[in-house]
């Protein structure tokens, strides 16, 4: 039997920030993980297709993917209106919200109450415009920091009163280094406009890999593979 041709297999090459557990970070080996990264190779596998991921800078996510660094981009990125008008998504495959955390031992109980306090938010991230156009005028310091993790860190040493940041990221950051100290403060906060529809995979504008993806992602929904990565990063 003669040897089979070399078959040519499409890479599909991810950006990500993998500072934001639960959805991309760097295990105790330094290996990329997380729901986003183990929903990509999913899809890949779906499509046939290689895995590459970079990992940079939030605020870097959307120019690389322009200037074709790589294809995509998961990142645990909300669908926006303003993201949409240079990027496509695929279809949303993680429903999000926003939550501030502040300390439990605080005077301050509602995001009303932040007057003349300090906020830290992710650089680039749709929590940072949200506090501007709502909360910069009403006397609140919003601070960007590059990662999320270095926010929730100057919390703990007191130069942020409160982070602002997804729900899921900051229930994992209470979990793991909240030492029952912080807690979320008010409620969680669902804003379309601002925070889109859930999640969802950027791709360039008009690019065909959005199809792929789609079609890998109800696929994955429908046969219960969505739902095992799931549960592996939330479990009850
Ligand atoms: N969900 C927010 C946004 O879309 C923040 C995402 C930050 N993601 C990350 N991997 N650091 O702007």
């Amino acid at each position: 039997m003669g040897s089979l041709p070399i078959q040519a297999t499409e890479t599909i090459r991810f950006g990500t920030e993998a500072t934001y557990p639960p959805f991309e970070f760097l295990d105790e080996n330094n290996e990329l993980t997380g729901f986003d990264i183990d929903l990509a190779k999913a899809i890949c596998a779906e499509i046939k297709a290689e895995c590459t991921f970079s990992n940079q800078p939030f605020d870097s996510l959307i120019p690389s993917l322009r200037y074709r660094r790589f294809d995509a981009v998961i990142a645990g990125m909300d669908i926006t209106p303003d993201r949409q008008e240079q990027v496509d998504f695929s279809m949303p495959y993680f429903e999000n919200s926003a939550s501030f955390v502040a300390a439990k031992n605080q005077p301050f109980k509602s995001a009303a109450d932040l007057k003349g306090k300090a906020v830290g938010v992710q650089n680039g991230s749709t929590f940072q415009t949200y506090m501007i156009d709502k909360f910069e005028k009403h006397g609140v310091t919003i601070r960007p920091y590059e990662t999320i993790q270095n926010a929730f860190l100057d919390m703990t040493n007191g130069r942020v009163d409160a982070v602002f940041s997804d729900t899921a990221v900051a229930n994992d950051w209470l979990l793991e280094r909240g030492k029952g100290e912080y807690g979320h403060l008010g409620e969680t906060i669902r804003d379309a406009e601002y925070f889109g529809v859930g999640y969802g995979i950027a791709v360039r504008q008009k690019d065909a890999l959005k199809d792929k993806i789609d079609t890998a992602l109800s696929t994955l929904k429908a046969n219960g593979t969505w739902q095992t990565i799931h549960d592996k990063y939330f479990p009850e």
